[in-house]
């Protein structure tokens, strides 16, 4: 049995892979939309493992599944043995046994990488404490969409530096793009968490106007995210000056797009004008996480498909 290929991070793949998977992205949804059956995923299983909340994951694995002809299997800590301590390498035996592909939105990154160690199946990452490749994926096949290729463009990212931020960091060094970072001092970017080594591909700014002059999109994220609810006070006072509002938009390129991953929370990281306003694509970017992740769950369980 050949190891599996599994999508950990946004560097487990590169530049040609990932202008594949749009190219089958373009092809999928273009198919989807003209109410065409396509089931290249018939009687193959995904199972999706959940210790964190999720709308917009679970949704569109679980549809993304069964409209490529398989079925989702949805479990949670909450109702299954790995809440109760079942080692995460037992539940991977097993759960690659029943299945043909495996999504888990976990804590540590370490977690995930355990899983994927003892697993025989490919193993997608649904976010961690570190990374959301998933989300970055139908970030920039949304921001191609709208633009053309990003190579070359800037990027501003305003707030925490978290998962979205690092896999933004990440994407940057495999797409050839800059990442202008502005988080409130004591949250800056930690290079080694965030899996980059090469700093040519962002700059950091005390000023969250500097990180957004002239930029080609501009993005940001919930001050607080899933598993540090503990520190809401005091990040709700730290990140005051980070909300990306009318005048940020303004600063940025006439023609700039406004990127958040979801859920916002109006009036904290992003005012209402900006994210309803005509910079934001925020819909066709959480629509886009169904037609890109059925691009990479075909890509992973059957291989490379031509158009
Ligand atoms: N953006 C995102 O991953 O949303 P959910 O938390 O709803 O899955
Ligand atoms: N950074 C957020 C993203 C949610 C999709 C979190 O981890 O909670």
């Amino acid at each position: 049995m050949s190891p599996s290929r599994h999508y950990l991070q946004f560097l487990d793949f590169d530049l040609q892979e990932y202008l594949h998977l749009f190219e089958r992205t373009r092809w999928i949804k273009d198919r989807f939309k003209r109410y065409e059956r396509y089931w290249p995923l018939q009687d193959r299983t995904l199972v999706m493992i959940f210790e964190k909340n999720s709308t917009r994951t679970r949704l569109s694995f679980e549809a993304g599944m069964q409209q490529l002809g398989g079925a989702a299997i949805f479990l949670s800590t909450r109702d299954s043995q790995l809440g109760r301590g079942e080692p995460v390498e037992d539940a991977a035996q097993v759960i690659s046994r029943m299945s043909d592909i495996v999504m888990i939105r976990t804590f540590e990154q370490e977690i995930l990488e355990r899983f994927a160690r003892n697993s025989r199946v490919p193993v997608i990452n649904g976010l961690t404490n570190e990374y959301h490749p998933c989300q970055i994926l139908a970030d920039i096949f949304t921001y191609i969409e709208h633009r053309g290729s990003i190579e070359g463009k800037t990027v501003a990212w305003i707030g925490d530096s978290n998962n979205v931020c690092n896999t933004w960091l990440q994407a940057a060094t495999v797409f050839g793009f800059n990442v202008h970072v502005s988080t409130p001092p004591g949250y800056e970017v930690e290079a080694e968490r965030a899996g980059v080594y090469d700093d040519r591909f962002y700059e950091s700014f005390a000023d969250p106007m500097d990180a957004v002059r002239g930029a080609d999109l501009v993005t940001t994220d919930v001050w607080t995210s899933m598993g540090f609810e503990a520190e809401n006070d005091e990040r709700l006072r730290d990140f005051q000056d980070w909300q990306v509002d009318a005048d940020m938009m303004r600063a940025a390129s006439p023609e700039a797009l406004f990127m958040h991953c979801l859920p916002a929370h109006r009036g904290e990281e992003v005012a209402a004008e900006v994210i309803d306003g005509p910079h934001s694509v925020v819909w066709e970017e959480a629509e886009n996480r169904l037609h890109t992740q059925k691009a990479l769950l075909e890509f992973l369980v059957i291989g490379k498909q031509n158009s």
